[in-house]
Order: structure tokens, then C-alpha cells, then sequence
């Protein structure tokens, strides 16, 4: 092979967007209950009838997004059918955060190219009375759905749209909210007035076991990989993962992705001569670890500026050998590298805090120790995952503080 050609593989693919996250399948395994309650709580709109608001509730990756979009091409494919008016807007809230945006999108949705409004520049009321008026207009029955409703940081938009009907904002046209949800603290966060009309009807998603998970998998796969394609030990192990982890079917399927790109690589580098043409337990186990690292890097991302330097200083001690360290030593380092980047460094006790918060997300150890008969209790810390990994994942604070001489071998492999 020459040097960094391109040559198309299918291997171990048939359809490889089969296992991507916004991928629907045409029939939902190990949800049946819930569909069940879900259909029930739709049905009215078959008839014209105006559905309850509905609120669903359950952790990540449960099917919770799946089941809508599943349910929702089935009511409206069967209204056209039946001639009934039915219209659906499907709104991500991650990423609009206000009512406002929320408002600014359903008016653009409802709007031809032309007559679109832009993100700022109307009170928000007037926005509310542009979207009231493209409802009117069309009449009939808009299921409004706002998916991870969550990260909306007011619920003004929630109050009216389904209050639009009772405070006389609409008269042809019915909503029915659908509001979705892994916060499960977020529904008690609502004001009362809106807790009660958007959780008229209440539906959790519980989470899926090993052998639900199976069911997932094998269903994808049979869409996903070529015939004879996975070793039997495969989907077993990417649904135990995908259990282990709250019962998750997103990282299940991710696992069986990475696992699927491995093989291929290795076939492609002609580098797993023993199996060539299987993915193996082999590659779920490199997969694993990939999205194992993935995860730590987002969770340092997701660190404050001054936890991420506590950090960096403790993976400078890692690096020159030095860890276990007494935190007091650690503490020296921090300040010495937080001086650089700014005037002000918080104090040992605040890096004590934190460092028992890193430790249960599992990036730093911290063990306490006795000073001898006599002597009082000292800790140490130590990095939790690989220094590779941290420091590629702190990458702007080692912009902004310096390139510590300990670290310089591992910034320079990974730029
Ligand atoms: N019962 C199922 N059958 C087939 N695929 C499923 C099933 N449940 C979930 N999936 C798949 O798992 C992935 C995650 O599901 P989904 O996006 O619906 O989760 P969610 O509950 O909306 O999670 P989040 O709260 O993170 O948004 C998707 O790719 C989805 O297609
Ligand atoms: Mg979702």
C-alpha cells in the first residue's frame, strides 16, 4: 500500500450511520411499556382532540429522544392518512437556552426563507404574538416538542405555549407541549403555574438492562455490519459496558462503533493478521478505552480555570516522578504556576476541596496518611488517569501558564 492512500473499505460496515447517535430505527426494542403509555397519551390527536402536555422523564441514552421521533412519524404518516391537521416541530433546546430563541425558531420554522426574523431586535412579547398568528393561521393541532428542555434557563416559553389557548392567544389552533428531560431535578424547578401544565401527563423511561441492551444491539447490528462480520463475544460485552454505565444505549452502540472502526483499522494497516476479517473482543476492549479517554478529556474541559491548574500541577509532579506528593508540596506548585497566569491563587485549604471533588471523578487519588505515633494526618495526591490524556486535555491552561519543562516531551507528542 502506499503511504496515507485513501481506499475505500466497507469492512466490517453495511451501513455504518445505522450506529450514529441521530439515527432512528424503524422499530424500537425493550421500550414496549413505555411506548404503550406514550401511545395512549397521543391518541387523542388522531381525532382532532387536543393531547395532554406531556412531560418525559428518564437518564441518558434511554430511548427517550428515539421514542418520540418513532411515535411522531407514526401519528402524522396516519393523520395524513386520515386527514386529520396535524403538525409536529421538533426543537433541541441545547444550544437556545432562552425562551426567547425558542420563540425566534418555532416563528422561522412556521415561516417561508423569505419572511425569517432574526435572533434579536423584538421584545420578546412581539415574537410570542408572530408565533400565535403562523399557529392561527394553520389551525388544527401543533405538537410542540423540546427536547432537552433542561438547558432552557427561563420557562416563559413553556407558560405560553401551554396557556396559549386558556389566556386567549390562539383561537383555531390547539398545542400540545411535549417537554423532555434527563434532568430529573428539573421538574421541581419549575414555577408551580408551569409544573402543572406542562406535566399533565408524566412518563419516566427507565433505564436499560444487559439483556434489553443485547436486544438493542442485535437489532442495529443486523442493519449495521456485514453478514458474519462480529465475533459472538462482541454485542455481549458492548451491553454489559452500556449496563455498567446506568444503562445506557448510546454508549452501548458508541462502544460497538469504536470497536467497528478498530477492526477496520488494524484490517486496513494489514496489522491483525489472526482475525482479518472479524471485530473481536479485542477491539471492544481498545474501543473501551478510547471512549474511557474521550470521557476524562471532557471531564477536564468541564473543570474550572483554577481546578484545572491544580491540576496541571499535580501532572508536573507526575511527570517528574515525584507523586505520591504531600499536598502541601502540590500546593507550592500550584501557586507557583497559577502566579504565572494571574494575581490572585486560592488558598491550600480551597485545594483540598477540590481535590477530593477531582478524586471522585476519578482524575486525581487522595490518601491520608499518619504521621507516626504522635504526629498529625498529612495527604497525598497522585493523577488517577494518564498523564498523556490530562495534558492534552489541559491544553489552554498550558497555554496560558506556560509549558512546565517536565511536561514539554508529552505537548510536543500531542501537538
Ligand atoms: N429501544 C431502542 N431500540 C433501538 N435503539 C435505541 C433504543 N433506545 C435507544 N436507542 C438508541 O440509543 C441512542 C440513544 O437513545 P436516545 O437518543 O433516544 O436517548 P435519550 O433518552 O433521548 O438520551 P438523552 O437524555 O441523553 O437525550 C440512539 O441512537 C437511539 O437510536
Ligand atoms: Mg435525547
Amino acid at each position: 500500500m502506499t503511504a496515507y492512500e485513501f481506499s475505500p473499505q466497507a469492512f466490517p460496515y453495511e451501513n455504518r450511520e445505522a450506529l450514529l447517535d441521530d439515527y432512528t430505527p424503524d422499530t424500537l426494542v425493550g421500550r414496549d411499556s413505555e411506548l404503550e403509555e406514550y401511545h395512549a397519551a397521543l391518541l387523542p390527536a388522531i381525532n382532532g382532540e387536543q393531547p395532554d402536555n406531556i412531560f418525559l422523564y428518564g437518564k441518558a441514552g434511554v430511548g427517550k429522544t428515539a421514542s418520540t421521533k418513532f411515535l411522531l412519524d407514526r401519528l402524522t404518516s396516519d393523520a395524513d392518512r386520515h386527514d386529520v391537521s396535524i403538525h409536529t416541530e421538533f426543537l433541541n433546546c441545547d444550544g437556545l437556552n432562552t425562551s426567547y430563541r425558542v420563540g425566534v425558531e418555532l416563528v422561522n420554522n412556521y415561516r417561508s426563507a423569505d419572511e425569517q426574523i432574526s435572533e434579536s431586535g423584538y421584545p420578546r412579547s412581539q415574537v410570542y404574538d408572530m408565533l400565535w398568528e403562523e399557529l392561527d393561521k394553520r389551525g388544527g393541532l401543533h405538537i410542540i416538542v423540546l427536547d432537552e428542555v433542561d438547558h432552557l434557563n427561563d420557562d416563559s416559553i413553556l407558560y405560553q405555549l401551554s396557556r396559549a389557548r386558556e389566556n386567549d392567544n390562539i383561537e383555531t389552533a390547539r398545542i400540545a407541549v411535549i417537554g423532555i428531560s434527563n434532568d430529573l431535578t428539573f421538574r421541581d424547578s419549575l414555577s408551580p403555574k408551569v409544573r402543572s401544565s406542562l406535566c399533565e401527563r408524566q412518563i419516566s423511561f427507565s433505564t436499560y438492562d444487559a439483556n434489553e441492551l443485547q436486544d438493542v444491539l442485535n437489532q442495529r447490528h443486523e442493519v449495521a455490519f456485514q453478514d458474519g462480520a462480529l465475533s459472538d463475544d462482541v454485542i455481549p460485552l458492548c451491553a454489559a459496558y452500556g449496563a455498567q454505565e446506568s444503562g445506557d444505549a448510546r454508549k452501548a452502540l458508541d462502544l460497538l462503533l469504536k470497536a467497528g472502526d478498530k477492526a477496520r483499522e488494524e484490517r486496513e494497516q494489514g496489522s491483525n493478521n489472526d482475525h482479518p476479517d472479524t471485530v473481536t473482543e479485542k477491539h471492544v476492549k481498545e474501543g473501551r478505552k478510547m471512549l474511557e479517554r474521550e470521557e476524562v478529556h471532557r471531564g477536564i474541559m468541564d473543570l474550572s480555570e483554577n481546578e484545572q491548574i491544580a491540576l496541571y500541577a499535580l501532572a508536573t509532579l507526575h511527570a517528574e516522578g515525584e507523586t505520591p506528593i504531600r499536598s502541601r508540596k502540590h500546593y507550592e506548585r500550584y501557586k507557583l504556576l497559577s502566579e504565572r497566569a494571574k494575581d490572585d491563587s486560592f488558598t491550600s485549604r480551597w485545594m483540598r476541596d477540590q481535590m477530593d471533588d477531582l478524586a471522585m471523578l476519578g482524575l486525581v487519588s487522595v490518601e491520608k496518611k499518619n504521621e507516626g505515633l504522635d504526629g498529625g494526618q498529612y495527604r497525598e495526591h497522585d493523577l488517577a488517569q494518564d498523564l498523556s490524556v490530562v495534558v492534552d486535555a489541559l491544553s489552554d491552561v498550558i497555554d496560558l501558564v506556560g509549558v512546565h519543562d517536565s511536561i514539554r516531551e508529552h505537548v510536543d507528542r500531542t501537538e
